[in-house]
């Protein structure tokens, strides 16, 4: 089939180069021409294991090109897929659909036979409505069917989700159109995955209530962490036995700092903020926020406390400050305003990331990034583990900071406290 994704970010990249490997020719849009360009270089703007042979390798089969032409990339295509963010609106909770009605706006120009027209990006609930009334005419001609198929992949393992989904979501109620997308993800949904039609305003909330429950999961699990500090108790104790029960599982609780990335905050949010317009209170995914921001605040009040309220001119060490490994990922990173704070208060701050240097500390005086695990953590007063990336699982602390008296602070429990007791290393972690 021949496909057309609307904006090469996360989604559309990601999940346009896996069309291509599945033998499908995939044009690749997007506004920003320098990213096109590097893309065309054979570059890959994005940290994510796999892609770049993946991109390669389908490139070179003539199967995936990257354009700015949109026109003539919808020309070439039987679907288009509208992959362009929805972030949050400025000084509101909203998501911003403005991307995604200009790219409705120009397909109305461009579009001269029949085509599917498909929303990856997460989208409020009745935001396909609002497109197929931009989309009218051409609906009213049969030129068009708009569909809603969001998207579940995780970065950091975003192919192998991509190819093996606990679920392909189709939300529409026109025949054609789901007979040929069940056809796009037959080689996929074969592997076992179940594959779902629903309405298309169904699927668009299914998105948002899926990430809601999963930042729910997190927020729950990490308040949990808070009263086993009090009382005792290991956390991991407790995800272990809820985790086997089936009806819970283990997955998404495990205690740790706030959740970030680019789609719990910003989709947690938004789905309060649909709701509110609707008169619905949704009072559990309002708590998840609220607790979720708390959290921010109380690692890095904990830190304050650990370093005895003598934070100033301390050395601090990040191990990791993505929201999680295997990505470059920086949006809405706990690690960003834990730094920004202990910034403020006069501390030395170094850090480390595994995917590089991060502009949002390059402004920021007292902030450095160091090339290596053993230069952020030489002569440190404190290395706080934030990021779970597998280099700094098996750590030999002693050795790297070459002093004595120097803390660790693990917010993703990696290590044992009864090894960091016997090697006598000051130990603090999670909710144990
Ligand atoms: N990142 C994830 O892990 C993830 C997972 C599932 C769903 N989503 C959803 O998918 C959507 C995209 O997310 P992302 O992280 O890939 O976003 P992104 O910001 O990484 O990429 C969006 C891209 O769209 C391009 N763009 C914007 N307007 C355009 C236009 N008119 N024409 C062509 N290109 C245009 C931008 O230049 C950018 O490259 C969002 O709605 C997000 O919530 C993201």
């Amino acid at each position: 089939m021949r496909i057309c994704m609307i904006g090469t970010g996360y989604v559309g990249l990601v999940s346009g180069v896996c069309f291509s490997d599945l033998g499908n020719s995939v044009y690749c849009v997007d506004k920003d021409k320098d990213k096109i360009d590097f893309l065309n270089k054979g570059k890959v703007p994005i940290y994510e294991p796999g892609l770049d042979e993946l991109i390669k390798k389908n490139f070179k089969q003539k199967r995936l090109f990257f354009t700015t032409d949109l026109k003539h990339a919808v020309q070439k295509s039987d679907i288009i897929f509208i992959c362009v963010g929805t972030p949050t609106k400025k000084n509101s909770d909203s998501a911003n659909l403005k991307y995604v009605f200009q790219v409705a706006n120009e397909l109305k120009k461009i579009i001269k036979k029949y085509k599917i027209i498909v929303t990856k990006s997460t989208v409020p609930v009745t935001t396909g409505d609002k497109i197929e009334k931009i989309l009218i005419k051409l609906k009213r001609k049969k030129l068009v069917d708009i569909v809603s198929n969001p998207e579940f992949l995780r970065e950091g393992e975003a192919i192998r989700d991509f190819v093996y989904p606990d679920r392909v979501v189709i939300g529409t109620n026109s025949k054609k159109a789901n007979r040929i997308l069940k056809n796009l993800y037959l080689p996929i949904i074969k592997k076992s995955s179940r594959y779902l039609q629903t309405s298309r305003r169904g699927a668009e909330l299914i998105k948002y209530a899926s990430n809601s429950f999963l930042a729910t999961k997190i927020s729950f699990i990490n308040e949990l962490a808070n009263l086993c500090e009090k009382t005792n108790v290991d956390i991991k104790d407790i995800s272990n036995g809820m985790g086997l029960d089936q009806r819970i599982g283990d997955r998404f609780l495990r205690a740790g700092p706030a959740y970030g990335g680019s789609c719990f905050p910003k989709d947690t949010r938004a789905l309060i903020d649909t709701a509110n317009k609707y008169k619905i209170d949704l009072s559990i995914v309002k708590s998840t926020v609220k607790s979720n921001n708390l959290r921010k605040i109380q690692l890095t009040k904990k830190i304050e406390k650990i370093l005895d309220k003598k934070v100033k001119n301390k050395k601090i060490t990040f191990l990791g400050v993505t929201f999680k490994p295997n990505t470059d990922d920086m949006r809405e990173a706990a690690s960003i305003p834990m730094i920004r704070y202990l910034n403020k208060k006069n501390c030395e701050i170094r850090y480390y990331d595994p995917s590089g240097e991060k502009k949002e500390f390059k402004p920021l005086k007292n902030v450095k990034y160091f090339k290596n695990i053993a230069s952020a953590c030489f002569k440190t007063d404190l290395i706080i583990i934030h990021t779970e990336w597998n280099e700094f699982k098996l750590l030999n602390f002693k050795k790297l900071v070459k002093r004595n008296n120097f803390i660790v602070y693990d917010l993703r429990n990696i290590y044992s406290p009864e090894k960091m007791r016997e090697l006598k290393i000051k130990y603090f972690a999670i909710g144990r």
